[in-house]
């Protein structure tokens, strides 16, 4: 019998058409949507129903990190569904309490206890919820380059414009200014970003902030890596305050950069870190928020007033495990910072010979290039929250080669998935290297 639900019955057209006719699609004016349909997909490529084939180099939305289509997480999936797909919160099950030992064993420091969630942005929301109830504080600090997620509190974090059409917003947010600047102005030391911090500490009140909230190496806004020193400074300013340290790790942990959870480069420990997307490379939808034992214990006595119906899901659990599992047996951190090596190689060679590119970044397989028109003034190829024909060119031909990837303002991303060989980086960087040579045409001296 033929299932409404079974695939590859529609062509692409007849599912962008319906689609758009009766899904909103997001961040978007729904007359500029042009989205690629996409019917099966398998390791870094995917296809869309007519057989064209793409390089996935952003991991779908950086989540996909084991790659796509992977037997384990799949059988997982089909196995769980089938002894228990779901269970009520207030119940133990199997697939949560594996899951909560496994990230126990993975977690830095003594973050053992964990929150589960249906996304990102609903772990920022409970991370924020944990530390006013913890510490009788209400104020939480965040950074400007920033996003923590679409719901009511994390789009009050979120410090890039995708903040503007929610405002006000929830009470008690206050932003603070990162270490980098924009490729016009560039970075500051580690040294001048923390004095800047430490001022609006001093002139908000400590005693009135519960929270830093913070990207470990900042995603959209640029894949920012802090300069040496920043974050174990600002650990220690949090420390020395009793402000507790919220590190959102949804885009950036689980191997993206090389390491577990990005605070192990920097050695830190926050006292509550957020994570999502790569939990279960977005096989299933789940969020978690790890806090140390001493937030932990705090509700031993005290309730804790926040649920899901989703929560510990066991469906998403036994996904997250099976993942889990996929990174340590394909060894997949281990070749996100060999191939992160490799790609930091190459996006420095192409930085030398194409004047279009301002500044390139990666660390692991979390990668950034800046693209700009100007070499002396540093102007991006496009303005800060816009487009430009150029960037719009760009993303076009990247389409047409078969390349997908984030375009965003006058910047790209390249994050595939941890899985990739060799020959796959140097084939999509080639495409990349192909298409720069629209952008470089744009470029004054
Ligand atoms: C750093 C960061 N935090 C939070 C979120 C929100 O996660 P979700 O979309 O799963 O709610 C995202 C999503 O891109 C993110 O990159």
């Amino acid at each position: 019998m033929q299932l409404e639900t079974t695939p590859k019955t529609m062509t692409g057209e007849e599912m962008i058409a319906l689609s758009k006719k009766h899904t909103l699609f997001e961040w978007s004016a729904q007359s500029k949507v042009d989205p690629l349909p996409v019917a099966r997909a398998k390791g870094i490529y995917f296809w869309t129903p007519e057989g064209k084939r793409f390089i996935d180099f952003n991991s779908q939305l950086m989540c996909v990190n084991i790659g796509h289509g992977d037997d384990r997480v799949i059988r997982a999936i089909q196995e769980q569904a089938a002894a228990l797909a779901y269970a009520s919160p207030f119940m133990a099950t199997e697939p949560r309490a594996r899951l909560g030992a496994k990230l126990a064993e993975l977690a830095p420091g003594d973050i053992d206890v964990f929150f589960f969630t249906n996304g990102g942005a609903e772990a920022n929301e409970n991370a924020i919820k944990l530390a006013r109830l913890t510490t009788g504080r209400h104020k939480i600090l965040a950074r400007y380059r920033s996003y923590h997620g679409g719901t009511a509190g994390s789009m009050t974090l979120t410090g890039d414009p995708r903040r503007w059409a929610s405002e006000p917003g929830i009470p008690g947010v206050v932003h603070v200014l990162d270490p980098y600047h924009g490729i016009e102005r560039g970075w500051d030391s580690a040294e001048q970003s923390l004095a800047m911090l430490t001022e609006v500490i001093e002139l908000e009140g400590p005693q009135t902030i519960a929270a830093f909230i913070l990207e470990t190496v900042t995603g959209t806004n640029g894949v920012l890596v802090p300069p040496d020193g920043y974050l174990q400074g600002v650990r220690e300013l949090c420390t020395r305050h009793g402000i507790l340290m919220i590190c959102d790790e949804v885009m950036a942990g689980f191997g993206r950069t090389g390491e577990w959870f990005a605070v192990d480069h920097w050695k830190i420990v926050p006292d509550i870190l957020t994570m999502a997307k790569g939990l279960t490379s977005a096989y299933a939808q789940l969020g978690a928020v790890g806090m140390r034992r001493s937030i932990a214990e705090h509700f031993r006595d005290n309730v804790f007033y926040g649920g899901l119906t989703y929560n510990s899901h066991p469906v998403a659990c036994a996904a997250a495990l099976a993942t889990i599992q996929v990174y340590q047996e394909d060894h997949l951190i281990e070749n996100a910072r060999k191939m992160g090596a490799l790609m930091k190689e190459l996006l420095a060679d192409l930085e030398r010979r194409h004047p279009s590119i301002g500044a390139v970044r990666s660390i692991g397989l979390f990668g950034l290039v800046e693209l700009i028109r100007n070499r002396t003034t540093r102007q991006p190829m496009a303005p800060f929250n816009g487009t430009s024909d150029e960037m719009i060119a760009l993303g076009k031909f990247f389409r047409q080669e078969g390349l997908y990837t984030f375009v965003r303002w006058h910047t790209f991303f390249t994050n595939p998935p941890l899985c990739i060989t060799e020959p796959q980086l140097r084939e999509a960087l080639a495409i990349v290297d192909r298409g720069l040579e629209i952008t470089d045409k744009a470029v004054a001296q």
